[in-house]
């Protein structure tokens, strides 16, 4: 009996318990920290903090078995899931999102449903090696510092998700803990504050898939990756001007350059590229 009630106290004071924060670092030790910036209590904003390999370590860690992830066939991962990150950081108020930005301008949008919901993780090992022993053999790009990634394993059908590569970025080196609405203000208001369905999909695929290399409307501060090169305004103006060169384009850049460097979409429906174009065009409020 007495070791029973001994037990429940034990599980109370452990239900009760926050938990450990991780130590945020004033400065970067090395190649392998991971900088968090954006809603942190205590962090003035637009400063970074660095939190280092060791730490994110000595958190829960899961080992997973991921089939062809980095290299062909079955590779054993050490994760620790972006859920128990967060738990375990500063999150300011009105933070409801993560923002991963990669060493190539790449870019990655994590909303707190999608976080929750399909438990995405950042990979610390690979088959038992940090990251300063990456790429694990037969593996030319260096997915270093940090990947995050999804599973159907953990998350059943999360990999049939549209564009779920996105969601499965290399080089992470920096995390972002955001407002989604902050960051995506501008493409809630003005022109797109009240969307027709075609425009609001548009705006859906748009943020969680061009948005890894291309940024939003100029000077608005809105969250993108830099690996597109051509400003949103461009874009608007195929959609809008020419918007067979655009669905081609999006299908397969290759066909009109073979240096093109953007990845091809040719599994977009007619539908997504036309909802693409609905919100891409949609006309100036006046
Ligand atoms: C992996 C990065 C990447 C992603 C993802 C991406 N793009 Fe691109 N995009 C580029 C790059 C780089 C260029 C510049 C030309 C080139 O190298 O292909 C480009 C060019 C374009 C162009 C042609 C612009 C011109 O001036 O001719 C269009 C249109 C375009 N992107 C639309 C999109 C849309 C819509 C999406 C989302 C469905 C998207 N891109 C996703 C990298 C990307």
């Amino acid at each position: 009996m007495r070791r029973c009630l001994f037990g429940l106290g034990l599980l109370l004071a452990g239900g009760l318990q926050a938990a450990p924060s991780l130590t945020l670092h004033a400065t970067r030790s090395g190649p392998t920290d991971l900088a968090v910036t954006g809603k942190l209590a205590g962090v003035p904003a637009g400063e970074s903090r660095y939190v280092r390999w060791t730490d994110l370590a000595a958190l829960p860690t899961t080992k997973l078995t991921l089939d062809g992830e980095f290299v062909p066939g079955k590779q054993e991962v050490t994760v620790v899931f972006l859920a128990d990150l967060w738990a375990r950081l500063p999150v300011g108020p009105g933070a409801d999102a993560v923002l991963a930005t990669c060493t190539d301008g790449y870019a990655s949008v994590f909303v707190d449903a999608f976080i929750r919901e399909r438990r995405p993780f950042l990979i610390l090992a690979i088959n038992g090696q940090g990251p300063e022993k990456w790429p694990p053999p037969g593996l030319k790009f260096n997915p270093g510092p940090y990947v995050i990634s999804v599973d159907n394993s953990v998350s059943p059908g999360v990999e049939s998700l549209l564009d779920i590569g996105h969601k499965k970025p290399w080089g992470v080196a920096t995390i972002e803990i955001a407002s989604f609405q902050e960051r995506f203000a501008a493409l809630f208001t003005g022109r797109w504050a009240k969307p027709n369905a075609a425009a609001a999909e548009g705006r859906e695929i748009w943020i969680h898939s061009c948005t890894s290399c291309h940024a939003g409307p100029v000077d608005t501060g809105t969250f993108g990756g830099t690996k597109g090169g051509r400003p949103f305004e461009v874009l608007v103006g195929h959609a809008t001007h020419n918007p067979a060169y655009f669905r081609s384009y999006v299908r397969d850049p290759k066909g009109f350059a073979s240096t093109a460097k953007m990845e091809p979409h040719p599994h977009y429906t007619d539908a997504q590229l036309d909802a693409l174009i609905a919100f891409l065009s949609l006309p100036p409020k006046k």
